[in-house]
């Protein structure tokens, strides 16, 4: 272990897309955030993410999904790279799979996701026209711990955003990223520090509820 690795969170990150969550990770860890980024795993070859991550001086490794016969095989596969980097936590950074029960149960409590609406509302894809489609004036972003229910588990950050009637998709969207790219960093931090812990489906902070609802 270098010294630059010392006392830090061995971490993993695992992307489909763009990465710019993955980008505000990388730009938090060079400034205070104490984790190492180990590796960032995509299923995708041609993410963007990846370049970022290159950039960045970190392993890449790409495992594509439809290298594998089966959901099961894929995730096998994916447990094996995951752990031959020993990550304290495996963070989903926009990765675009459902997951096997055997992977969730292998990461349980240490594996997070980010999800682009204010869980529960709002699982699954395109969150940012479902949420103007129903005439929400709030939207928003979610840190949670992953379960088996997908985009479900206990919540550990939210952010809320308006959503304006000038809306579209994409303006909103752009609205949603930018708080994503605060809470998460802040969800990883508050782990890597040892604070989270999970009672009762619930998230506590510091042995109080995470979030103030
Ligand atoms: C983010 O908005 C993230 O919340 C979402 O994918 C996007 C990835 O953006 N994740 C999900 O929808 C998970 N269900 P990024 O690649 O720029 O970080």
């Amino acid at each position: 272990m270098s010294a630059k690795q010392r006392g830090k969170l061995p971490i993993v990150v695992l992307i489909s897309g763009g990465g710019t969550n993955l980008q505000s990770i990388i730009n938090s860890a060079t400034q205070d955030l104490p984790v190492f980024i180990r590796a960032v795993i995509s299923n995708v070859e041609e993410a963007f993410g990846l370049q970022r991550a290159a950039k960045a001086g970190i392993s890449t490794i790409v495992l594509q999904h439809h290298a594998y016969p089966d959901r099961n095989a894929y995730d096998e596969a994916l447990c094996q790279e995951i752990d031959r980097h020993e990550p304290g936590l495996v963070v989903l950074a926009g990765f675009m799979r459902i997951l096997t029960p055997a992977f969730v149960a292998r990461y349980a409590g240490r594996m997070i996701n980010i999800h682009p609406s204010i869980l529960p509302a709002l699982p699954g894809l395109h969150t940012h026209q479902r949420a103007i489609d129903a005439g929400l004036h709030e939207h928003g972003a979610s840190v949670h711990f992953v379960s088996e229910e997908v985009d479900g588990g206990p919540i550990i950050i939210q952010a809320r955003v308006p959503v304006l009637a000038t809306d579209n998709a994409d303006s909103l969207a752009a609205r949603v990223l930018k708080q994503e790219h605060q809470i998460f960093p802040q969800a990883i931090r508050w782990f890597a520090e040892g604070r989270l812990e999970i009672s009762n489906g619930q998230v506590l902070l510091d042995g109080q509820p995470a979030l103030n609802t």
